[in-house]
Order: C-alpha cells, then structure tokens, then sequence
C-alpha cells in the first residue's frame, strides 16, 4: 500500500474546524501532522479534537520548514491566500487554497505558474462543486434530458460572517476581504454556474451596494447579469442581508423544462419536464448550511486523492481563476456602469 500523505493545515478557524480538518481526520490517505495559526489556542483545539499527534506551529514558514508535509490546505483570510500558496508550492506541498483563490487575476495566475514550476497540485476549495445536490444536478444536466440551457438564476446568501465565524472581522475589510458578498458567496455560485452548465460568462454588467452592514468598506450585497458566450443568460447575486432561511439556489430554465437546484423547502432537487408533463423529484440531502456542525463534504479526502494521482481534482487552480475572473468582472462593471467583456 502507498504511504498515507502528510498534510499540514494553514489556518484554523471556522472553514478548518467545520470542513478541513475533520475530513483530514476521516480521509484514509491522509495524515494531519501538522497546524497552523497566528492564535495557537485554535490549532491546539483542532488537534486536540482530531489530531492529537499533531505539531502545533504560529508561523507558516517555520511549519514548511520543519514538518514533513506532502499537501497542505489553506484557510486563511483572502489577501493571504497568493502568498501562502506560493511558498508551500515552493517548498514542495500540493495545496488546496480557500476561495477566492486570490485577489487578483495576476496574482491567480502566478499561484498557477509555481504549481506547474513545482510539479505539484494546486486545487481551489470551490466546494459546493461537491454537495450532493450539485452532483446530482450535473448528472441531470449532462444527460440532457433538459435540452439546451436558456437561462440561469442563482444566488446565495445569509445573514453575513459575523454569524459564521467567531475571527472573522476581517470579512468586512476590504484590505483583506478584498470583496465582500461577492468574494465571500458570489464566487461559489460564479463557479457553480460554470461547472453545471459548462458554459463561459462572456459578458456582464452588475451593481453592488452596502445596505445595511455597518463599520465595513466591502459590499453586503451584490447582483450581476450575466450573458455567455453562447447567448444563455442569467443573474448572479449574493448578499450578507439575508435574515431566517439561507438563500442558496440555482435554476435552469431550459428548452425542455426546469431544473430547480435548492430552491423548494423540503425539495432540493426537482425537474419539470414539457415532454411528458412530469415533475421529478430527486433523493438528495438539502444543501449544507453555514448552521450546520460539519458538512461531511469530504472536500480534503477528494484533494489528497487527486494529489495521489488517484482521481482528477475536483476544481484545478485554472478553473478558480476563471470563476475568480468573473467576480472581478463584475466589480469593474459596477464600478465603471459599463458592460465588461470577459477575454
Ligand atoms: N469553501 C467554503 O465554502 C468556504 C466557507 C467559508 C470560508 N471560506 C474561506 O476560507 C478562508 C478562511 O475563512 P474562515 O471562515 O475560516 O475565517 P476565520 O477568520 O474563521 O479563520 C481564519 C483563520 O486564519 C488565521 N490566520 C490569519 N492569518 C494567518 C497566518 N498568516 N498564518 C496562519 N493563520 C492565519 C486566523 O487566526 C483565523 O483563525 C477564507 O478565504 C474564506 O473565504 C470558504
């Protein structure tokens, strides 16, 4: 049997605790030696729980000095992401960086060129590529029972990370954020439309505003219209302004009938077809919440795989940057009241 691989995690707040590391602990490839934050008191709590044999380090450099790491997984807040990226490439680690992967397209493609200098992968946590649901939509959708794809709504939001992470005020500054709701939500659903749909954003124009969220320089909430290349339209639109249930679609209306991904309570996935006139409703657990304990998406088990060579990553650093390249389109639309063409 092949040795298991070393993995070392680089942040431990709230994506590490719900997600990363108890996957780690559960991926049968993997061994976490080591982790990483600036506030030791995380790390030692997530290796207290899921790795007590851990090595404990506040500095990400002594760690990708002195720990034998294989891959590591990186959480930290956005301005960050580039820079740490590229010296655990250097120093001979796979990397599964959180979204988005960066804060720019230049800094995207220089994380791309270090993967490719090192010969080691570079994988971006888009992870609602992995929900069930999404699975399961994407199998329908490449049937194509539901024809040709006309137009596309998605759109995620909650009620903003001051709900969802003890540490996370950074959130709220532009510096580090780079984006509000749009880096923070719209990029999920920025790559999800491409994944589901295959289809390229060609063209976009978008608002986005700060309604209600206050003491912050990034946006709560923002809508973008989307037109691809091949003249399918959609909307995209995230917001930190949603109070009660999280808002966390996407629908296709399409030649042949509509795929409703997250929309109905009770009934994640659902196609109505024309022809016959018929409703399907599909078995698949709802989709996760920012309220949940854990997600069991086993998004770090799907890394270590693919860094084995054992499966093919499920969102390569490319593929990141062109869901990335979407949000910054937008903001340059919005921004300049122009229609901006992707290249
Ligand atoms: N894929 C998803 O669904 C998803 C969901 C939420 C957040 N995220 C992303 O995950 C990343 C982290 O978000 P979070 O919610 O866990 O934030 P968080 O604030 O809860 O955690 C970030 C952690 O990074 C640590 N940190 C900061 N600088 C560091 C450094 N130089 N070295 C080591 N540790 C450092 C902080 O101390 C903190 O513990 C962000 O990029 C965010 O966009 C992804």
């Amino acid at each position: 049997m092949t040795r298991k691989m070393r993995v070392g995690m680089i942040g431990c707040g709230q994506i590490a605790k719900i997600v990363h590391v108890p996957d780690y602990a559960f991926c049968p490839e993997a061994e976490l030696v080591a982790l990483c934050d600036l506030i030791p008191e995380k790390a030692h709590a997530l290796a207290d729980k899921w790795a007590p044999a851990a090595a404990i380090y506040t500095d990400y450099k002594k760690m990708l000095r002195e720990a034998p790491l294989d891959a590591v997984t990186v959480a930290v807040p956005n301005w960050l992401h580039a820079r740490i990226t590229i010296d655990a490439l250097r120093a001979g680690c796979h990397v599964n960086v959180e979204k988005p992967m960066a804060a720019s397209s230049a800094e995207a493609q220089k994380m791309i060129d270090a993967a490719k200098k090192a010969g080691k992968l570079l994988n971006v946590d888009q992870s609602q590529r992995l929900f069930p649901i999404h699975i399961k939509a994407k199998e329908v959708i490449d049937s194509g029972i539901l024809g040709r794809i006309l137009h596309v709504t998605a759109m995620f939001g909650h009620e903003g990370p001051e709900y969802w992470s003890p540490t996370g005020k950074w959130f709220f500054r532009k510096k580090e954020a780079r984006f509000g709701a749009m880096a923070d939500l719209g990029v999920h659903k920025a790559d999800l439309v491409r994944y589901l749909t295959g289809k390229e954003v060609g063209e976009i124009n978008a608002f986005f505003e700060r309604l209600e969220k206050k003491n912050t320089d990034v946006e709560d909430n923002f809508v973008a219209c989307l037109k691809f290349t091949d003249g399918t339209i959609g909307t995209l639109a995230a917001s930190w302004t949603v109070k009660g249930m999280e808002a966390n679609y996407t629908i296709l209306h399409c030649e042949n009938g509509t795929l409703r991904i997250g929309e109905i309570p009770g009934k994640p996935l659902v196609a109505e077809l024309v022809k016959p006139r018929c409703r399907i409703k599909f078995d698949v657990p709802e989709p996760v919440t920012n309220y949940a304990d854990s997600w069991g998406l086993d998004v770090s088990t799907a890394f270590v795989r693919a860094a084995m060579g054992l499966q093919p990553p499920y969102c390569p650093g490319e593929e990141g940057k062109k869901s990335l390249e979407v949000i910054l389109a937008a903001e340059k639309a919005a921004l300049t009241g122009r229609t901006v063409k992707l290249k």
